[in-house]
């Protein structure tokens, strides 16, 4: 059964849905107004004032996949055009608008369980300098403040409804979504992963796992399933 705990302040809501896994039902949700130890991906932190949307939501598929980032992303880009709000994703979990982010997602993998932390710049009207070149809100693109619970509860059946579809296979048509919103495919890309750094041009994503598919120089498809991807051109 669904339940959602809401905080006005927390350290992190994946940190906190992480002391919940065990016992939690699906579709646990955490949120909060503000965090204060937000986490992004690869140890980075997340800048969580008031006016963004935080939550992480406690899913028990009965297999782990790469695919969930995928299917959370979709899920996110749906609910914005609901709002007329047009969004891209860079792979594999960037939601951007006009090339700057305005949305992230981090998956953790417990136990028996995904955490899947989604972070929305909501109605945030200014970032700390080193992230002014790189992030935006939907406040600062629309010039309207938003209603939080609103969007709370456009992406949560969003990703419901993607989330079935992902637990019946029915997986070709999610990845076709994600397809028309990426930014990535046809790109010339310069990935980090934990272990090296890979140039080459994106062909597609696997159809079976969401990995990035990578044409290298020497013409070699390699399968990409976790990094750090900048767009070169
Ligand atoms: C990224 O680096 O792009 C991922 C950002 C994920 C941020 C969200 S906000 C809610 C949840 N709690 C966290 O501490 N992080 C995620």
């Amino acid at each position: 059964m669904e339940k959602i705990y809401w905080f006005e302040e927390i350290e992190s809501t994946n940190e906190f849905a992480k002391t919940l896994v065990k016992e939690a039902d699906e579709w646990t949700v955490v949120a909060a107004d503000k965090q204060t130890k937000g986490k992004g991906r690869l140890g980075r932190n997340w800048y969580s004032p008031d006016g963004g949307l935080w939550f992480s939501v406690i899913l028990k598929p009965t297999s782990l996949s790469h695919l969930i980032t995928l299917v959370v992303g979709v899920a996110i880009c749906e609910a914005m055009k609901e709002l007329k709000i047009n969004t891209r994703i860079k792979w594999p979990n960037d939601i951007l608008i006009g090339g700057k982010k305005v949305a992230g997602i981090l998956t953790e993998i417990e136990t028996n369980a995904i955490i899947v932390g989604i972070g929305i710049n909501l109605n945030v009207f200014d970032f700390p300098d080193e992230l002014g070149e790189t992030a935006t809100s939907i406040l600062i693109e629309s010039g309207k403040v938003v209603d939080k619970k609103e969007v709370f509860l456009l992406v949560l059946n969003k990703l419901k409804e993607k989330y079935n579809r992902f637990k019946s296979d029915d997986i070709g048509e999610l990845l076709n979504e994600w397809r028309i919103y990426s930014t990535t495919i046809g790109k010339i890309v310069s990935v980090e992963t934990p272990s090296e750094v890979v140039n080459g041009e994106v062909v597609d994503i696997d159809d079976e796992d969401g990995a990035l598919l990578l044409r290298l120089p020497t013409g070699v498809i390699k399968k990409i399933f976790a990094g750090k991807c900048k767009l070169i051109r």
